[in-house]
């Protein structure tokens, strides 16, 4: 579909980590976010990173591109150290593709004019060259017929799909997904994460913020579970999904893959009684998990307790 891998701008090898951070930390004010983040991503690995909101998920994306600047530890992309003061930040985010949840198009531009900006702007790209790597790439997602309409003419999986096709017109050697189909109708999930599955089969290398497990599992490479600004497990995809290790991540996918079974909890019509109902007797001894479920989740090894009764 697009390049990849280019060679970094210090020359790095294609077969060198795309992505090494170590020992990253980002702190707003006081108050810790990152908590010391490990994490490698090699050529045409996709990654998805997964964990409840508020976990440092989206910090963590945005520190790979410098959109936040981390309060401590390294972050190394295509070998070269970004992190250094002395980095060339532009320079570094023409190499990173970033898509986010809320698409970020420019409204009064065209799909074409959207396309096209950043190309002549940042690459120095005749109007001619940037509207054929434009085209090409709107091609792979299936909108080369809307060049000419705004945004505002286009549904949500339209307008992601183009906002995914004016990264990769950037030829970035990475790209990162925050919830790309998180603002999305139900049906129009489908197309985005069917653009983003052939993406991932070009070799493009990819970090996915994402809570499409089924995409996680089928798509990802390996899977991140973050919680509380720190890596509580990674590992393959369809482990970490499967059968989780640790019991934060089991709870958290308990969660994400049975939203039903919380609603009745919840709504306090399962049996035993949860803390609020008339009838609830709290336990004498809790465990200490957050969990307010019976029932164990999936893949549990029945070593750690998971409900509060
Ligand atoms: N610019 C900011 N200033 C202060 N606090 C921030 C800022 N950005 C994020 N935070 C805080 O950092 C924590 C992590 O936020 P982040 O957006 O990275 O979480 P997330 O895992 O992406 O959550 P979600 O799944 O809801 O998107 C949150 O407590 C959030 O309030
Ligand atoms: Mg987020």
């Amino acid at each position: 579909m697009t390049e990849t891998n280019a060679p970094g701008p210090g020359g790095a090898q294609p077969a060198s980590p795309v992505i090494e951070i170590s020992g990253l930390r980002k702190s707003f004010g006081d108050r810790p976010v990152l908590k010391g983040i490990d994490l490698t991503v090699g050529a045409g690995d996709v990654v998805c990173v997964i964990g409840p909101s508020g976990s440092g998920k989206s910090t963590l994306l945005r520190c790979i591109n410098l959109l936040e600047q981390p309060t401590a530890g390294s972050i190394k992309l295509l070998g070269v150290e970004v992190t250094d003061p002395d980095a060339d930040i532009d320079r570094v985010r023409t190499h990173v593709g970033m898509v986010f949840q809320s698409f970020n198009l420019f409204p009064h531009k065209t799909v074409m004019g959207n396309l096209t900006l950043a190309q002549r702007r940042v690459l120095g790209r005749s109007k001619a060259e940037a509207r054929a790597v434009a085209l090409r790439n709107l091609e792979h997602v299936g909108l080369a017929d809307r060049i000419d309409s705004y945004p505002s003419q286009l549904s949500g999986g339209q307008q992601q799909r183009v906002a995914i096709a004016r990264a990769l017109s950037m030829d970035p050697a990475m790209m990162l997904f925050d919830e790309p189909t998180s603002a999305l109708d139900p049906e129009l999930v489908g197309d985005v994460l069917a653009v983003m599955r052939d993406l991932a089969e070009s070799g493009m290398t990819m970090m996915v913020v994402t809570h499409e497990m089924a995409f996680a599992r089928e798509v990802g490479d390996r899977v991140v579970f973050m919680d509380d600004g720190q890596v509580i497990e990674e590992g393959p995809a369809a482990r970490v999904i499967g059968s989780p290790e640790t019991n934060r991540a089991r709870v958290f996918l308990h969660r994400v893959l049975n939203p039903a079974a919380i609603d009745d909890s919840e709504l306090g019509q399962t049996e035993p009684p949860q803390p609020g109902d008339p009838d609830y007797v709290a336990p004498a001894h809790g465990t200490g998990s957050h969990d307010r479920r019976s029932g164990p989740p999936p893949g549990g090894d029945g070593h750690v307790p998971l409900t509060v009764r």
